[in-house]
C-alpha cells in the first residue's frame, strides 16, 4: 500500500515535470518560430515547415509553401546549378553552409546565410533536411553600395585626370605656337644674312668679277649660318620632346636652357635679364618640364612689359638655397599683379589678356608641374617693382 501510493506520487511528479518541460519546449519553439529563419523538408526536398520569421522575410505564408520545393524562392540571378551543387553536398557530407540570393513573393531580392543539415529520427534513419539562417540583405546592400561608390569615385578620378591631361595638352599646343613665333624670329636675321651674301655673290658673277678666295669665304659664312639655323631647330626640338623622364640639373642649367630659346626675343624688345646663381645644387627632377615653367614665367614678364610699355624692362633671376630646398626667383619690373587677382592667377583659364594672346593655362600648368609632378612649391607675390615668382624644389 505504502509502495503503491509512493509510486503514484512519483508518477504525478513525473507528469508535472513532463508538462513543465513540454511548456518550456513550446515556448522555445515559439521563440525560434518568431525570430529565426527555419525551414524543413522531407526526404525528397518538399517543404514541410517554415518559421514565422521565414514567412516574414520571404513574403510567403506557411500555407503557400508547404508541399513546394525551394525552387519557389530562387532568384533569377542564382543559377539552377547552385541548387544542384547544394543537394550534391548535402547528399555526400550531410551539411551545407553558404549564402544564397532569393526572391521575395513581391519580386524583391534578399540574401540569407544558411546552415542546412541532414535530419535523423531516433533510430538514425534519414528524415529530410532542416535549414536555419539569418537575413544578411543589409550587409550585402552595404557591400553593393560600397562597390558602386568605389566605382563612381574611380570614374570621377579618371575623368579628372583626363581633363587635366587635356588642359596640359592644350597649354602645350599654345606654347608650341609661341615657340614657332620665336623660331621665326631667330631665323629671320641669319636668313637675311644668307640672302644678302648670296646676292653679293650673284652680283659678282654678273659683273664677271669672280674672285676665288672671296667666294670661298662667303660660301663658308653661308655654311656657318645654315649650321646655326639647324642648331636653333635642335634646341626647340629638344625643348618639346615629350620626355617624362627625370634628369639632373642645377638651377643655372635649367634657366640658361630656357633663356637660350627666349633671350633673343627678349633682346629685340630691349629686355635685360640679370642672373645671380647662388645655389649649385643638382636637382633630380623633370628637367624638361621645369624649363617649360621658367619659359612660361619669362613669357608672362615679356607680355606685361609690352602691354604697359615699360622702360628699362628687366628680369632678375636668382637661385638660392633655403633649408633642404633649392629655390629660383624670377622678378620683373612690370608693376606687379593687381592685388585682387593674386589669388586667381594660378586658376585654369584665368587670363587678363585677349583671347588670341592668352589661354590662361600657363601658370596653372606651371603649378601642376611644380607641385604635383615635382613635389615642390610655386608662389607669386608683388614686390616694389613688379611680380616675383618663386619656385621651391626639394634637393
Ligand atoms: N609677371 C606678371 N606680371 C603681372 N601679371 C601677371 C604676370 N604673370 C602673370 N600675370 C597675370 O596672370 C594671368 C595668368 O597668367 P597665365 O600665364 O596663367 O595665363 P596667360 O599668360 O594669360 O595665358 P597663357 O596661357 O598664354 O600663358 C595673366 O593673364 C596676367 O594677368
Ligand atoms: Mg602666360
Amino acid at each position: 500500500m505504502k509502495r503503491t501510493s509512493h509510486s503514484l506520487i512519483m508518477d504525478q511528479d513525473l507528469l508535472d515535470e513532463l508538462m513543465e518541460q513540454t511548456h518550456l519546449l513550446n515556448h522555445y519553439k515559439e521563440m525560434i518560430d518568431k525570430n529565426t529563419i527555419v525551414s524543413m523538408t522531407d526526404e525528397s526536398g518538399f517543404i514541410t515547415y517554415i518559421s514565422e520569421a521565414f514567412e516574414k522575410v520571404s513574403g510567403y505564408s506557411k500555407r503557400e509553401v508547404i508541399g513546394r520545393t525551394h525552387a519557389l524562392f530562387r532568384h533569377p540571378d542564382t543559377p539552377k546549378s547552385f541548387y544542384t551543387d547544394m543537394w550534391h553536398t548535402l547528399k555526400t557530407v550531410q551539411v551545407w553552409d553558404g549564402e544564397v540570393k532569393n526572391k521575395r513573393k513581391d519580386g524583391e531580392a534578399y540574401w540569407l546565410r544558411l546552415h542546412i543539415e541532414y535530419n535523423k529520427d531516433s533510430k538514425g534513419n534519414f528524415r529530410g533536411y532542416s535549414a536555419t539562417g539569418h537575413d544578411i540583405s543589409n550587409k550585402i546592400h552595404l557591400e553593393i553600395m560600397t562597390k558602386e561608390l568605389e566605382y563612381r569615385v574611380a570614374t570621377e578620378v579618371e575623368k579628372n585626370r583626363l581633363q587635366t591631361t587635356q588642359m596640359l595638352e592644350q597649354s602645350r599646343l599654345a606654347q608650341m605656337g609661341e615657340m614657332i613665333r620665336m623660331i621665326a624670329h631667330q631665323w629671320r636675321q641669319p636668313l637675311a644674312s644668307i640672302a644678302a651674301i648670296s646676292s653679293t655673290l650673284t652680283l659678282d658673277v654678273i659683273m664677271d668679277s669672280y674672285k676665288k678666295e672671296f667666294f670661298e669665304e662667303r660660301l663658308e659664312a653661308i655654311g656657318d649660318l645654315a649650321q646655326h639655323l639647324s642648331l636653333t631647330i635642335d634646341d626647340f626640338r629638344g625643348f618639346f620632346k615629350e620626355t617624362k623622364k627625370k634628369g639632373a640639373a642645377t638651377w643655372e642649367m635649367l634657366t640658361e636652357g630656357s633663356l637660350k630659346i627666349i633671350e633673343p626675343t627678349l633682346q629685340t624688345h630691349s629686355i635685360t635679364v640679370e642672373r645671380i646663381y647662388e645655389s649649385d645644387k643638382l636637382l633630380h627632377t623633370y628637367t624638361n618640364e621645369i624649363r617649360q615653367v621658367i619659359l612660361n614665367i619669362f613669357k608672362n614678364a615679356e607680355d606685361v612689359f609690352s602691354e604697359k610699355k615699360i622702360k628699362n624692362a628687366t628680369i632678375w633671376v636668382r637661385s638660392y638655397q633655403k633649408g633642404s630646398t633649392a629655390c629660383l626667383s624670377i622678378e620683373d619690373n612690370g608693376g606687379g599683379i593687381p592685388k585682387e587677382l593674386l589669388s586667381k592667377v594660378f586658376d585654369p583659364y584665368f587670363s587678363t589678356k585677349e583671347k588670341k594672346d592668352g589661354t590662361g593655362l600657363g601658370l596653372y600648368m606651371s603649378k601642376t608641374i611644380i607641385e604635383e609632378h615635382c613635389k615642390g612649391k610655386l608662389t607669386a607675390h608683388n614686390t616694389e617693382r613688379g611680380a616675383l615668382f618663386e619656385i621651391v624644389l626639394p634637393i
